[in-house]
């Protein structure tokens, strides 16, 4: 194989590369050229396997067909429309399609173009929603640690990595935090949700009775919080949290950009949890990540509240010039579409056994502490290595690459997520490499 590396990185230093340890990286890149179903395609050649469908979002895999030939077809028809006083059929018939899927009271579609701008909508829907509904005192918004909401700056204000918050000014005022719910103490090799924990969930009256429950607008959390790990809920938390919201008229946000769109075997979390949320927050799985686009998803009466006043007027001052873009839409469309044919907003549920015994079968390997899973989702904790905390985890993940599988690494945390036509071969297969690399690391 000829190594055309020099003709292609020529020049690796205009692009500020985000969350990427630049200079590591520009002293050794690792170039993806080519990705087809489960695998990436290195400038080099060599095939890696998709561990963590590109960043949780290709979920249907990579170069699914009906979705290239939705964007190819649209893209000549119609490439743009204005956003805004105009519309376009794929946008609405986008929106029938999500709400096809969502829990059954949640039908109003507000279209953005990633997770952070989201979770951005989300808030600003609720605090608007509460001004609308007389009770404009709700203005205090209460996320959790540990969380990771985007990076904008309501999203960074109700997450919980301080990494992600400690360069950035005040951030927005009037935010509280829940506790994170990892106990690994209590809970190391749980599979499925943790035994330990629900009464985590309590705090959140404690937050409301210091604040008052009447200055509080919403709580944010993702059903499992992703970017920091894999931390699953315990059994009976997020019941928990839903009664006591219900119980002060606080709104209830799940984050669902990671879990959304069949990761649980199930179309979102909060189906597999049977815990309803007022506002979901999707992005990632929703174009299989092949165009950027997100969408907020809004219960009929929250939505209605905005409805009021003269007809002429504009109900919510919010959007952006690319929400429902017509080719992210037919994307969309072509993303359901085969998920719908291929059943897998529900594979992930007959996958789930295997994939918890093959991943539990790493737990003998030295430095591992814990190993946890849900769904298709798995996370392996590391030991830190002392005085270098993450260090162990990113030469797993340098390890992992070389041997032709992507992981990603959180922390001391390795997490998998697999594009959802992960077959148990391919299973097999990532488990083993990543039993290697933890043979090898030190
Ligand atoms: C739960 C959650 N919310 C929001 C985001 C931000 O999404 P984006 O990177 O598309 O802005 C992410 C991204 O990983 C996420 O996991």
């Amino acid at each position: 194989m000829p190594d055309h590396s020099s003709e292609l990185i020529n020049d690796l230093n205009s692009f500020w590369m985000p969350f990427t340890a630049n200079r590591q990286f520009k002293s050794n890149p690792r170039m993806l050229t080519k990705a087809k179903d489960m695998h990436y395609q290195t400038i080099d050649g060599r095939s890696i396997l998709d561990g963590t469908a590109g960043l949780w979002c290709v979920n249907a895999g990579h170069a699914r067909p009906k979705i290239i030939s939705a964007i190819q077809k649209q893209v000549t028809e119609l490439d743009y429309a204005p956003a805004f006083q105009m519309g376009h059929p794929k946008a609405f018939e986008l929106a029938n399609k999500i709400t096809d899927i969502t829990p059954k009271s949640l039908n109003k579609v507000f279209y953005t173009n990633s997770g952070s701008e989201s979770v951005e909508t989300a808030l600003k829907i609720a605090l608007a929603y509460h001004k609308l509904n007389g009770e404009g005192s709700r203005t205090r918004l209460i996320g959790r640690e540990r969380g990771y909401h985007g990076v904008n700056f309501g999203g960074i204000s109700v997450g919980g990595i301080v990494a992600n918050r400690k360069m950035f000014g005040t951030l927005l005022t009037g935010v509280d935090h829940l506790p994170h719910t990892h106990q690994l103490d209590k809970n190391a090799f749980s599979k499925g949700q943790p035994k330990y924990g629900a009464e985590l969930a309590d705090d959140l009256e404690r937050i409301a009775m210091l604040h008052d429950p009447s200055t509080i607008a919403a709580v944010i959390i993702e059903p499992i919080a992703g970017s920091t790990g894999v931390l699953i809920p315990p059994l009976g938390y997020l019941e928990r949290i839903r009664e006591i919201c219900d119980k002060y008229g606080f709104l209830l946000i799940f984050d669902e950009v990671i879990t959304g769109f069949g990761r649980l075997g199930s179309p979102f979390a909060a189906d597999f949890f049977n815990v309803t949320p007022d506002i979901m927050t999707t992005a990632k799985g929703l174009t299989s990540g092949v165009i950027p686009m997100g969408a907020v998803i809004v219960k009929d009466n929250i939505h209605d509240k905005f409805m009021n006043g003269p007809e002429n007027l504009i109900e919510f001052f919010h959007g952006y010039t690319y929400s429902g873009n017509p080719i992210a839409a037919a994307a969309g469309i072509g993303t359901l579409e085969t998920y719908s044919e291929e059943n897998l907003l529900s594979r992930g549920s007959s996958l789930a056994n295997y994939w918890e015994e093959k991943l539990h079968s790493l737990s003998d390997h030295p430095y591992v502490m814990d190993i946890r899973n849900i769904g298709l989702i798995g996370a392996i904790e590391l030991q830190p290595i002392d005085g270098a905390p993450t260090k162990r985890a990113f030469n797993a993940f340098l390890k992992a690459f070389e041997k032709g599988c992507l992981i990603r690494t959180t922390g001391d945390i390795i997490a998998l997520s697999p594009p959802l036509i992960i077959s148990k071969n391919q299973i097999d297969e990532l488990v083993n490499c990543v039993g290697e690399v933890l043979k090898e690391i030190e």
